[in-house]
């Protein structure tokens, strides 16, 4: 008998501090920083974000998502043969942010690593646990988007800092006799490095290069709408189905107006995409699975239907995963 892979419990976790666009242009304006809640509202869809505290790292959010996971899919942390932390925050340079993670959870002993693909990090590592679930590699697995971007924005820089929030969402993935991930498709194309990117390294004790993230937003734009509509048409014909399956679009959370393009395109009415843009901002990889939980825990999103999720970021990086709840 075949055997494939279901997600049978979602979690998340936001870090309590919010700031509105009130509250951010507010602390801007401080600094001689000009933006607006009007200007942010319209050209993204962000209506607020949530920032860790100092001594919070991406470990501790990913544990609050996991545990949430956890108790849904009615499993313990022991049971967990698999860890995969989606992250380009990490909590160190090394070991990886899944290995602190699998400790504070009490999963010690299974396989445990971190991905890095930053804002498409959820779906190919979803896409990777699936294909180590169907080859029996692992049998129960919590896949964590996790980040605290906060940390790599220029404050200075108006065109970038209102775009990220903090956040984790997990999913538990198990072996299953019936498919739960129907297909996933992954690309990469390492010629747009440049156009999002945090170019610092740790290096002989020092951080040479510039440690804060940079990004062309309307080059990333221009990519992501593109590849946003190729992936999931390649993911489709490989599962044998048409748009008219999708139940719901769970696309990475960056701006409303790229998600309303990837619907249009897909001939999706808005009120099968799940958003939480608005609320979250962009968290990179925990955008995904923040959105999938928010919408089963909202019971918008319910166990039988049909998803699409897509992720699009540096890289420039770019997949989706088609998978029946
Ligand atoms: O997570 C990975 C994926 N990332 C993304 O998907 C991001 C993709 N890119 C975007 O979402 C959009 O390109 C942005 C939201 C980043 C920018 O929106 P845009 O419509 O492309 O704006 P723009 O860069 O063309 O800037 C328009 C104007 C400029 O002023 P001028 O030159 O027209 O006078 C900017 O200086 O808006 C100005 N501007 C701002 N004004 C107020 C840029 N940032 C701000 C700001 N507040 N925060």
């Amino acid at each position: 008998m075949r055997r494939y892979s279901r997600i049978t419990g979602t979690g998340s976790y936001v870090p309590p501090r919010r700031l509105s666009n009130a509250d951010l242009v507010a602390q801007l304006a401080a600094t001689g920083v000009e933006t607006s809640d009007e200007w942010i509202v319209e050209r993204t869809g962000i209506r607020a974000r949530h920032f860790v505290d100092d001594g919070v790292y991406s470990s501790d959010l990913a544990l609050e998502a996991c545990k949430g996971a956890l108790q849904a899919a009615g499993l313990e942390a022991k049971d967990i043969d698999l860890i995969i932390v989606a992250t380009s925050t990490p909590d160190m340079v090394f070991p990886s942010t899944a290995c602190i993670l699998q400790n504070k959870l009490g999963a010690n002993g299974g396989a445990a690593f971190d991905m890095q693909a930053v804002c498409s990090g959820f779906v190919y590592a979803l896409s990777v646990a699936d294909a180590m679930i169907q080859t029996g590699a692992a049998t129960k697995a919590l896949v964590v988007g996790a980040e605290v971007f906060s940390r790599l924005l220029d404050f200075n820089d108006r065109t970038t800092c209102v775009l990220f929030g903090d956040g984790a969402g997990a999913v538990v993935l198990e072996a299953s006799e019936t498919p739960g991930i129907l297909a996933s498709d992954l690309h990469a194309d390492g010629k747009h490095v440049g156009i999002l990117c945090v170019p610092g390294h740790v290096a002989n004790g020092h951080i040479l290069g510039d440690p804060l993230l940079k990004m062309d937003g309307q080059a990333v734009f221009k990519l992501a709408v593109g590849v946003l509509e190729s992936a999931a048409r390649a993911t489709l014909a490989k599962a044998g189905k048409t748009e008219a399956d999708i139940d719901w679009l769970i696309p990475h959370q960056a701006n409303i107006r790229i998600m309303q393009s990837t619907a249009k395109k897909l001939k999706l009415p808005m009120d099968k995409v799940v958003v939480t843009v608005d609320q979250h901002g962009n968290t990179s990889a925990a955008s995904i699975p923040l959105a999938l939980d928010a919408a089963v825990r909202a019971g918008q999103v319910k166990p039988g239907q049909t998803l699409m999720l897509e992720g699009v970021g540096g890289g420039f990086t770019w997949g989706a995963v088609l998978l029946t709840l």
